[in-house]
């Protein structure tokens, strides 16, 4: 007699769980959980974080970068058409000992002497003297000594 009513209670929970099983089955969302969403949304402007002890303003840098046209010389990775291969590669640049063949040590100061006046540091050099201000420079190198600094650009 009590075995008989144990079982019926056993079944009867035994349903109820079957029943509650299947309830979450048909209510869980219907996306599978590896869908991203695509936002249209523009991306938020991340603030570079500029190199320690260096002069300068790396936002207004990566600006005269593109509008100098160092990008049609220079790839810097992250930087829209930023894409030139006559120059060297300046991504992390700010991490070699020397700058160009002829082997300047590698400090902000050498490499905004560079920036102003490449032929006269280094005569038949093909890169240009672009005019840039004294800021424009600065702000250049700021910029580049900025990259090792910041999560590595799309
Ligand atoms: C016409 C192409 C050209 C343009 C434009 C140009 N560069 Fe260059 N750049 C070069 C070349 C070529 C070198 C290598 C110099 C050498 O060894 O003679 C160089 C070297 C450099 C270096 C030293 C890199 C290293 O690894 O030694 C820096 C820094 C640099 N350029 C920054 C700039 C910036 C900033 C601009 C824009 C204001 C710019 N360049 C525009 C061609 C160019």
């Amino acid at each position: 007699m009590l075995n008989g009513r144990l079982g019926q209670v056993a079944t009867t929970l035994l349903w109820g769980i079957a029943v509650v099983s299947i309830g979450l089955v048909a209510c869980s969302p219907s996306v599978p959980v590896t869908q991203t969403r695509v936002s249209t949304a523009p991306e938020p402007v991340v603030r570079l974080t500029p190199a320690p002890g260096v002069a300068g303003d790396p936002e207004r840098g990566r600006v005269t970068f593109a509008d100098k046209g160092c990008v049609t010389c220079h790839t810097v990775r992250g930087v829209p058409n930023s894409t030139g291969i006559l120059g060297p590669n300046l991504t992390n640049v700010a991490l070699r000992p020397t700058l160009t063949e002829a082997g300047f040590p590698n400090t902000p100061d050498q490499m905004a002497r560079w920036i102003l006046d490449p032929p006269a540091m280094k005569p038949g050099t093909i890169m240009p003297n672009l005019s840039l201000t004294d800021q424009q420079a600065r702000d250049v190198v700021a910029f580049l000594y900025s990259y090792p600094y910041n999560p590595p650009a799309r």
